[in-house]
């Protein structure tokens, strides 16, 4: 009834990449581009068109789309920028980077995105942006961050296809900023894209991603830029990727419907709350584990997991409890919600790339693991 153990490991998210990512690179090569050219431009114009924002731009990461959109905005110094702590650290990173200062606000208990009414707390006359993340592809609430007059810069990493009350994430807010890491909904094993309806704020991130020699040996500069321009290559591999996105879309969702299924039976094991009022993106499944109705800790599951040939994450840790956020920000005010969710979060393997009989794998891995712990 409740099956063997798998002879070979289970990846957590391995890329579905296929002939035509293989193709499009080869014919990216022989075209000459290796840096940003025609296949970066077309990406921003698909990107763009895709998510209903006026601009799109192509960079090297998702972490490099977050710097330079609160570069754009002119964070710096001095500065105050609320987000979330549960998030990976790169979200509060940048805002490090540009001289500003992290401030976490706890989290909801239903998805473990931003808390509306915690930032309104926190917000003081130095604060001068707001970086929702949208957790796993449910999109944080939006409506009450706009609401307090402030640029909101979305960290949508997770959330390529993710809407929020029926408008497509990506030309809502001052800035919103997409992931291409190989894990991520589009995969091009590294990228970022920055979408925004703002002129100003596209032509300053344009202005800072790369330093243009224009069209001749003498050249002048306007400010003291970065480099975080994407190249073709890979622009290439994420216009294959946005192809395929509503087929992967499709097999996430029958993943997603057989872990509901799964773990709607089994006690202590609770996946987080999905709006039905937006579309989540479906990137991350991520469950809490409470120790006590569940007969074990997260830390204990996710052993037993691997004992049993899954990978599995966590998404994530919360970010003022990681050394460097402890060692820079020593009085940093305790985050119940997140701490304790931080605790009790695992992530089960979930990528297009996942054969039906791969997630069955999981579920009744999953499934053994709950009944020795439970002893039922
Ligand atoms: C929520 C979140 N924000 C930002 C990033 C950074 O993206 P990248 O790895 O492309 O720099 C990631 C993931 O990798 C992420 O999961």
């Amino acid at each position: 009834m409740l099956g063997t153990r798998r002879t070979t490991f289970l990846s957590f998210q391995p890329p579905a990449i296929g002939d035509e990512e293989i193709e499009a690179v080869t014919e990216t090569l022989r075209s000459g581009w290796l840096t940003t050219g025609p296949r970066t431009a077309e990406l921003e114009r698909r990107f763009a068109e895709y998510v209903g924002a006026k601009h799109a731009l192509a960079v090297t990461s998702g972490t490099a789309a977050l710097h330079m959109a609160l570069v754009a905005l002119g964070v710096g110094p001095g500065d105050e920028v609320i987000t979330t702590p549960i998030t990976w650290p790169a979200t509060a990173n940048v805002i490090v980077h540009t001289g500003a200062t992290p401030v976490f606000a706890d989290v909801r208990e239903s998805d473990l995105n931003i808390d509306p009414d915690e930032v309104a707390r926190l917000v003081t006359p130095r604060t001068r942006a707001i970086v929702p993340v949208h957790l796993a592809g449910q999109p944080a609430d939006l409506d009450p961050l706009w609401a307090l007059g402030l640029p909101v810069v979305e960290d949508a990493a997770h959330a390529v296809e993710s809407e929020y009350r029926g408008r497509k994430i990506g030309g809502l807010s001052a800035a919103t900023c997409f992931s291409l890491y190989a894990t991520k909904n589009v995969a091009a094993g590294e990228g970022g894209v920055i979408t925004t309806n703002d002129d100003d704020v596209a032509r300053a991130v344009d202005d800072h991603r790369i330093m243009r020699r224009g069209h001749g040996s003498l050249y002048d500069i306007a400010v003291p830029g970065y480099k975080a321009n994407l190249s073709d290559v890979l622009a290439s591999i994420a216009l294959c990727q946005m192809d395929k996105l509503e087929h992967h879309r499709e097999v996430r969702m029958r993943h997603v419907a057989a872990y509901d299924a799964a773990v709607a039976e089994l006690d202590g094991i609770d996946p987080l709350a999905r709006d039905p009022r937006d579309l989540h993106a479906l990137h991350l499944f991520v469950v809490r584990i409470d120790a006590e109705r569940a007969g074990a800790t997260r830390d204990e599951y996710q052993r037993a997991m691997a004992d049993e040939q899954i990978g599995t994450s966590i998404h994530f840790l919360p970010v003022h409890r990681l050394t460097a956020y402890r060692d820079r920000y020593p009085d940093q005010p305790p985050l119940p919600v997140a701490e304790r969710a931080g605790d009790e979060i695992l992530s089960l393997p979930l990528s297009p790339a996942h054969s039906p009989g791969d997630i069955d794998d999981a579920i009744a891995a999953l499934r053994r693991v709950h009944a020795g712990f439970t002893g039922s």
